[in-house]
């Protein structure tokens, strides 16, 4: 059996938004910036799917910016919104995502700006007192916070967050890679002053994302060159990229609820089945918590096992299981993940993030856990 349990890392393409993309590789592929015709249909093309994930996400179209996935946005809002707001100060937290990360360490070791991190305990949730103390000893900070963390599911509270950035005349960047597609966003309704997404998360294609920008708080361009995306990305557009990311979006709003509801009782019944079979099994973060995690993503932390350690990706991978370590791996030796080192895992632990997707099923699930089973509990 073949079972794809990374979703969280990147989930496949949906056919519906393949047929959507392919006349933009065959037939219509005037470069969208000529004044001719053929320019001017796929310019067209390009605006009318700005406006649909505008729409999507309650953002006006200007607010919207095309780029090429979740790290050129993150990068973007970084570089270019403590630039162009003239920040020194930037607060973030240690269980962001590297495309976060780097970039602000980057500011830092240039001697740019200054950059705390808010505390996070066990679970990784947020120290939102430390955070208030942040602020209010650095006003008009640059504030990054995740909406949900890719590798332990915890969704932070990024309205109570945005609260605090307004009062201290903050500005705040959330990256939602991971939520963007997966449940409604109101952007023209919350204090978020930038935000980021990602296609390939939500079965649209590849190397496509966007950055939103709220109106009033303008930033520079990464990328210079031409005049496209109003001069905040020059570069000819990935014209099929990105009506396959707004066709992506349409899906994934259109059957949300039914999709919510089908992951949902996938990931409560792993939960149920892993308790039941797996003795000592534990769960990192909030990723049990079904309140307060992302619906698709369980990060599985099991028993310190000699035969195993190590090794428990690979095993799984022989048995068909695609799944991660929430970790990058180079050369067969898995590094130590950031997030799970914030939080003080027990090293001793072996752990799996398990991501899930509507392509997923009740007997997948079944199968894994015995395939677990017999790595853990045979051998003792
Ligand atoms: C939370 C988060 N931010 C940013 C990214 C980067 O997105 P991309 O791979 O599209 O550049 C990812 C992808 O893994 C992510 O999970």
């Amino acid at each position: 059996m073949k079972v794809y349990f990374d979703n969280a890392a990147t989930t496949a393409l949906d056919e519906r938004v393949l047929e959507a993309m392919l006349p933009y590789m065959r037939e219509h592929y005037g470069n969208p910036s000529s004044v001719h015709s053929a320019g001017r249909e796929v310019r067209t093309a390009i605006e009318k799917a700005r406006k649909k994930v505008a729409e999507l996400l309650s953002a006006s179209p200007s607010e919207i910016f095309f780029t090429s996935g979740g790290t050129e946005a993150d990068n973007t809002a970084i570089f270019c919104g403590i630039e162009s707001q003239e920040i020194t100060h930037a607060i973030t937290s240690p269980l962001e995502h590297h495309a976060v990360l780097h970039p602000l360490e980057e500011l830092e070791k240039k001697g740019k700006i200054r950059l705390n991190f808010v505390e996070v305990d066990e679970q990784g949730s947020l120290n939102m007192d430390h955070l208030r103390t942040l602020l209010e000893n650095n006003p008009k900070a640059f504030v990054s916070i995740m909406h949900a963390n890719n590798e332990i599911g915890n969704i932070n509270d990024i309205e109570t967050i945005g609260q605090l950035c307004k009062e201290h005349h903050a500005y705040f960047h959330s990256d939602t890679v991971q939520t963007v597609g997966h449940y409604v966003h109101n952007l023209s309704g919350t204090l978020v002053n930038a935000t980021a997404g990602a296609g390939h998360k939500f079965h649209g294609p590849k190397g496509t994302g966007f950055l939103y920008v709220k109106k009033d708080k303008k930033i520079h361009p990464l990328l210079l060159g031409g005049a496209q995306e109003r001069n905040m990305r020059g570069g000819t557009e990935n014209v099929y990229g990105i009506i396959g990311i707004a066709k992506a979006l349409e899906i994934a709003y259109e059957e949300m609820s039914s999709h919510r509801r089908h992951i949902e009782s996938l990931k409560a019944h792993f939960i149920q089945v892993l308790k039941e079979h797996i003795p000592d099994v534990e769960f990192n973060g909030l990723s049990a918590d079904m309140e307060n995690s992302l619906y698709t993503v369980l990060n599985v932390s099991l028993p310190p096992s000699e035969e195993n350690r190590g090794m428990v990706l690979f095993n799984l991978d022989l048995q068909g299981v695609a799944a991660s370590g929430g970790s990058a791996c180079s050369s067969g030796a898995a590094v130590g993940s950031h997030v799970l080192r914030a939080i003080n895992h027990n090293p001793e632990r072996d752990s799996v993030r398990f991501s899930f997707s509507r392509f997923n099923t009740l007997e997948e699930i079944n199968y894994t856990v015995e395939k677990i089973k017999e790595l853990y509990v045979a051998v003792h």
